[in-house]
């Protein structure tokens, strides 16, 4: 769908995109549209093109380039640029604190985390054998999820070795391998920047009980699914911990999942 008329950088404005996707697609509902799913096809094809994104100049990913590799990265420009803005902000703003991911899987974020803020510890929990039972059934009675092949087998074709190899300082890495949150124990650390990427009810609510007490001032969350029809789970996680221990501030972005920011 992407051809080279579209890649000419003069080219790479919404309104242009827009009528190019239209011309072969048919009408995209604005959600749809600003959903990102064009906006981002269009960014991450002209990355991995380019080696360098047209609509921010100043923006290189030839020294990154792994993070948009086939091997490491579905790319998703929106939620990496978010990512790389954040991670830009802890640096300037000397935000304290660790770094973590829950729900790793083959390491593609946490190694773009791992690339971003290479000096500082970065906790990765993975059960490294997919969904608990329990948290699944859970979801199937719930109606967050529906019955498929693909979230019955997902995620299991991974290993430590592998989310390893995709660390450029994997000497700063704590591997947290168990069914999280018991996996996670008491751990004595306050964090900066915590990716929650489990797509469940009860391992998200799970991250925000265990991590969000324990963010810095100043740090972010970045949840991943929450405005995604697939995982219907993390929405209603937030709004029930949000219930329990009060609002906390939440930023919507448009990314593929539909990730969530959430500060302190
Ligand atoms: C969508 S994948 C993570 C993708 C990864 N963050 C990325 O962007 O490439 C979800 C992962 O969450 C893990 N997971 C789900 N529930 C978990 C739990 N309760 N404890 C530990 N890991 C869990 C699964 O094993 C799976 O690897």
């Amino acid at each position: 769908m992407v051809d080279d008329e579209m890649m000419k950088p003069r080219s790479l404005n919404p309104g242009y995109i827009r009528k190019e996707f239209e011309k072969k697609t048919g009408k995209l509902s604005h959600s749809t549209f600003m959903g990102s799913y064009a906006s981002c096809l269009v960014a991450s094809a002209w990355i991995q093109k380019h080696g360098r994104c047209a609509l921010i100049p100043r923006m290189r990913y030839d020294s990154l380039g792994t993070r948009y590799s086939p091997q490491t990265h579905m790319p998703d420009y929106v939620r990496s640029r978010t990512l790389e803005l954040i991670t830009e902000m802890i640096e300037r703003d000397n935000i304290d604190g660790s770094l973590a991911e829950v729900g790793v899987y083959k390491g593609h974020f946490s190694g773009q985390i791992n690339t971003l803020l290479p000096s500082r510890k970065l906790y990765l929990f993975d059960t490294f054998d997919g969904f608990d039972e329990s948290d699944k059934n859970k979801d199937y009675e719930s109606g967050y999820i529906s019955g498929c092949d693909f979230v019955d087998k997902a995620f299991k074709d991974t290993n430590i070795d592998l989310v390893l190899s995709k660390m450029v300082t994997p000497d700063m890495c704590v591997v947290k391998k168990g069914y999280f949150p018991e996996s996670a124990g008491n751990i004595e650390d306050t964090f900066a920047l915590v990716s929650l990427d489990c797509d469940l009810y009860e391992p998200m609510y799970a991250g925000l009980e265990y991590f969000y007490p324990r963010l810095s001032k100043g740090g972010f969350m970045m949840l991943h699914e929450y405005n995604y029809p697939g995982f219907r789970g993390v929405k209603p996680a937030v709004a029930d911990y949000e219930k329990k221990y009060g609002q906390i501030p939440k930023i919507p972005i448009p990314d593929m999942a539909g990730t969530l920011v959430i500060t302190k």
